[in-house]
């Protein structure tokens, strides 16, 4: 297939580009680079030996998105491109809205004037809020108890695909439920490269390592968990973009909804130790009050994704530290160096 992948030069979309051109797919990335940078398309293509095309263009503008794409080809999309940083969203609610909303409609639109019926979307674990039970399978209730405009965008889209469906019943989507998605891909070349203060654990433990920043703030250790702190299913970036492999080639017309994750939660010191034996540098920490909108566990059931995609996570998450390791420490200052 020759696969769009909006938002493709980011941290999951480069991975996962990657895959595809391994699996012998074409791709095209379509990026603002708003959070992102043009380097990882050109790692991905040295790596692949491939050709990666890159279209510079804002998804959520939709007269430049579709001059953007005027004449180019392809048969499929995934949509990684959005705006995810949770605190972000609070403060800005109405530029996560339009973002992550329009560029999808926009996205919909185009595709159905063009006839491409294949869609893999990225949506979130955020979707079920404060969970009911964990493991959580996709039979979990969503949209109660959402904490951010950035959750809500994902719930809200989920529906607008379901909706799109309805009225054009060629389409085949899969919205996949990502749990945390951690690592990097074990060359070190490519990795996630957050802008200023990571807000995600792994990538904050990361720079901690590397002796970027001092010590680790841990949100909070009086959790219902097995050490207190918060517990969750951090899964492997390879093991993710395998499963969007996975899922695009067995797209049919519907609408199928899957958790992406390992099966297996891990607290915050876990993470910490892992890391410090991964990367043999110490990662100090201090315990501060817990972060609004935390929860105390969310671990994901895979089932339906390992029967009906043939997919699981086949990497531990000591590879996760080792492979994010191998990128942090190579790459101190992400692509910018
Ligand atoms: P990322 O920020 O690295 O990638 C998103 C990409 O989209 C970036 O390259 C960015 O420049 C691009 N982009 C943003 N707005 C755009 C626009 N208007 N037009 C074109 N491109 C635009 O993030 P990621 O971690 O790779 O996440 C990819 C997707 O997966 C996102 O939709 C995110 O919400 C979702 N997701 C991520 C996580 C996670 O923890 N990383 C978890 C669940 C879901
Ligand atoms: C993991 C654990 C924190 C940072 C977020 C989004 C979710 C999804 C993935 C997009 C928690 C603790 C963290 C730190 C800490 N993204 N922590 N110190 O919150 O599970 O999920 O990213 O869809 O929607 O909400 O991930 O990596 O921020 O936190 O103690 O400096 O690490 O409290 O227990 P989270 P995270």
């Amino acid at each position: 297939m020759r696969v769009l992948l909006t938002g493709g030069a980011g941290y999951i979309g480069s991975h996962t580009a990657l895959v595809l051109l391994e699996r012998g797919h074409e791709v095209v990335v379509l990026d603002d680079f708003s959070n992102s940078s043009r380097e990882a398309a050109r790692r991905v293509a040295e790596l692949s030996g491939r050709e990666v095309p890159v279209i510079e263009a804002d998804l959520a503008d939709r007269a430049a998105a579709t001059a953007a794409l005027d004449g180019v080809d392809f048969d499929a999309v995934i949509h990684f491109a959005g705006l995810k940083s949770v605190g972000e969203s609070v403060a800005e609610p109405t530029r996560y809205y339009r973002v992550n909303i329009d560029s999808t409609l926009t996205l919909l639109d185009l595709m159905r004037e063009r006839g491409v019926t294949n869609l893999v979307f990225s949506s979130s674990a955020t979707v079920y809020g404060d969970p009911q039970y964990v493991p959580q399978d996709e039979a979990h209730r969503t949209g109660v108890g959402l904490t951010n405009p950035y959750g809500w965008s994902k719930f809200m889209i989920e529906q607008i695909i379901r909706d799109t469906f309805t009225s054009w019943p060629e389409l085949g989507a899969v919205v996949l439920r990502y749990f945390n998605p951690v690592g990097a891909h074990p060359s070190g070349r490519i990795g996630e490269d957050p802008t200023g203060i990571p807000n995600n654990l792994m990538p904050f433990i990361a720079q901690v390592a590397v002796g970027k920043r001092e010590r680790l703030s841990v949100f909070g250790d009086a959790y219902p968990t097995v050490d207190g702190t918060g517990v969750r299913d951090y899964i492997h970036v390879m093991d993710l973009a395998e499963g969007h492999v996975a899922a695009l080639e067995r797209i049919a017309p519907g609408v199928k909804t899957y958790n992406l994750g390992s099966g297996t939660g891990s607290s915050v010191l876990e993470v910490v130790r892992a890391f410090e034996e991964a990367s043999g540098c110490p990662v100090p920490y201090t315990v501060v009050p817990p972060r609004p909108g935390d929860v105390a566990e969310v671990v994901a059931n895979p089932s339906k994704a390992n029967a009906e995609l043939d997919w699981s996570t086949t990497r531990s998450l000591a590879e996760s530290c080792r492979d994010s390791w191998a990128w942090q420490s190579a790459n101190p200052d992400g692509y910018r160096a």
